[in-house]
């Protein structure tokens, strides 16, 4: 069976008083829009079919290559959001999901059971229902003596009894094609000057067609973000979903609510997170670690058994049994071996520390190969830039770097060499040598 999906995405999102448009608004790092574009897939859609209107370039954008758009020009309604659809669509499935694409909770589980409904359904369309004593300005669910759906009636248009029915109507829609390419022709417009997609149920039941249904049971799939008190909302229970599939994998979380962790980060069992700690950008984590308070990590991979405190980490690879903190900043290419330590205010770009280095207070190593074993003294700088380009500086295992050493690059400190508190290094130093002052030279013995 082929399933295509249309996702109505050109409305204005008046409400979230923003320049972006509405769907490119993000939930836990990812614009809504691709919420919806996965959940139907998942579901088992051909590439969905995004209606575009307001913001229609910026949202070509940021959905990237791959995607198929059609634009609507004028916001006419739902059911005429869909319309400009048919001449992409007309003839070239079986089935028509149709979802809005501010609707980022809802899962590929339940699209797919709708999928599933419709598949073996006589008539022509099955529809999601919820039931909720929030109605938010959904359309309410008309439903006739024998229990089956007559009408759905908006909000706006609503009488005061019917205000008061408390099953709703989700937005979301599963479709025999055909019929719904001719049915929506029969829609008149509404009195507020809209075309209604909700209008096909009616439309359906006058043909003596029954119209199916599925009732959400978990309520928070329904809520559709219009405003940013619900992009708080579905922030929050977003990244609950996240964070409880961890847990349920056996990581820990202190307090889950101040855990951020985006899709596609891995992280071993018994590793702890404390509260402030923020993982993205496919960060993976091994097992045994203790991470945060106040931890970031961003695009890189940290082994088994680390405790990272209070430090950002970002593009970098960590070994096993690395210590760091507090207030250490890893950049783009740091690469340190099991065992390292590194306190306080350490920072390390573009250099590889060996198993056993230890940097424990106050160093900025960049462009560096540093050996095993080494111990980096309070303060050490590798100054590897010139004002024009950067140098590298290379360090062999069990050097010895005293206090407050400057390393002018390009520079070579021999294996088990030491420098002395303050010396400012400008020349290689060999092996097992001791050099000390400014410009540092060989310790003569006295
Ligand atoms: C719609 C339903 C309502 C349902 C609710 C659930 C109709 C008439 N009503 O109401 O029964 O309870 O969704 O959220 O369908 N859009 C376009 N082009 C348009 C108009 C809308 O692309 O011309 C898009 C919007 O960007 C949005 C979606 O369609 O993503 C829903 O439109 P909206 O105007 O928000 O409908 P609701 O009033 O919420
Ligand atoms: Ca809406």
């Amino acid at each position: 069976m082929k399933i295509n999906t249309i996702i109505l995405a050109a409305g204005q999102g008046t409400r979230m008083l923003s320049e972006l448009p509405k769907v490119l608004h993000q939930v836990n790092n990812k614009p809504l829009i691709l919420y919806s574009i996965q959940a139907a897939k998942a579901a088992g859609s051909d590439q969905p079919i995004i209606i575009i209107g307001n913001g229609a370039d910026a949202v070509k954008k940021t959905v990237g290559g791959g995607a198929r758009f059609v634009l609507q020009a004028e916001r006419l309604g739902t059911a005429h959001a869909v319309m400009v659809a048919e001449s992409e669509l007309k003839g070239k499935g079986d089935l028509v999901l149709v979802i809005a694409g501010d609707m980022p909770l809802l899962t590929a589980d339940t699209l797919k059971q709708l999928v599933q409904k419709q598949s073996t359904n006589q008539g022509p369309l099955t529809m999601l229902t919820v039931h909720s004593n929030n109605p938010r300005g959904f359309g309410r669910i008309l439903r006739g003596m024998d229990g089956e759906i007559r009408a759905i009636v908006e909000e706006a248009q609503a009488s005061v009894d019917e205000l008061k029915i408390d099953e709703l109507n989700v937005g979301a829609y599963c479709f025999n094609s055909d019929w719904m390419w001719k049915a929506l022709k029969k829609i008149k417009l509404s009195p507020k000057g809209e075309y209604y997609l909700t209008d096909l149920v009616g439309i359906a039941v006058t043909e003596g067609s029954r119209v199916d249904s599925i009732q959400l049971e978990d309520e928070d799939e329904a809520l559709g973000v219009n405003n940013r008190i619900h992009l708080a909302d579905a922030e929050r229970i977003i990244r609950r979903r996240v964070n409880e599939e961890h847990m349920l994998a056996g990581v820990s979380m202190v307090d889950p609510n101040q855990v951020y962790i985006e899709e596609g980060v891995t992280i071993g069992k018994d590793t702890i997170l404390h509260p402030g700690t923020y993982l993205t950008g496919g960060t993976r984590i091994g097992e045994g670690c203790e991470i945060g308070p106040n931890t970031i990590i961003d695009a890189s991979t940290v082994g088994s058994h680390c405790h990272l405190l209070t430090s950002v980490i970002e593009g970098a690879e960590v070994g096993d049994n690395v210590g760091m903190g507090p207030f250490c900043h890893l950049r783009k290419g740091a690469r340190l071996g099991n065992g390292v330590h590194m306190g306080n205010f350490g920072e390390v770009k573009d250099s590889s520390l060996a198993a056993g280095v230890k940097m424990g207070h106050f160093s900025y190593i960049g462009n560096a190969t540093i050996g095993e074993n080494v111990n980096i003294g309070a303060g050490t700088i590798t100054c590897n830039f010139d004002g024009e380009h950067k140098h590298p500086t290379v360090i062999g295992a069990d050097a010895f770097i005293g206090s407050d050493t400057m390393l002018v690059a390009p520079l070579k400190i021999g294996r088990g060499a030491k420098t002395g508190a303050g010396s400012v290094v400008t020349h290689d130093v060999p092996d097992g040598e001791v050099v000390v002052g400014v410009p540092a030279r060989k310790l003569k013995e006295k």
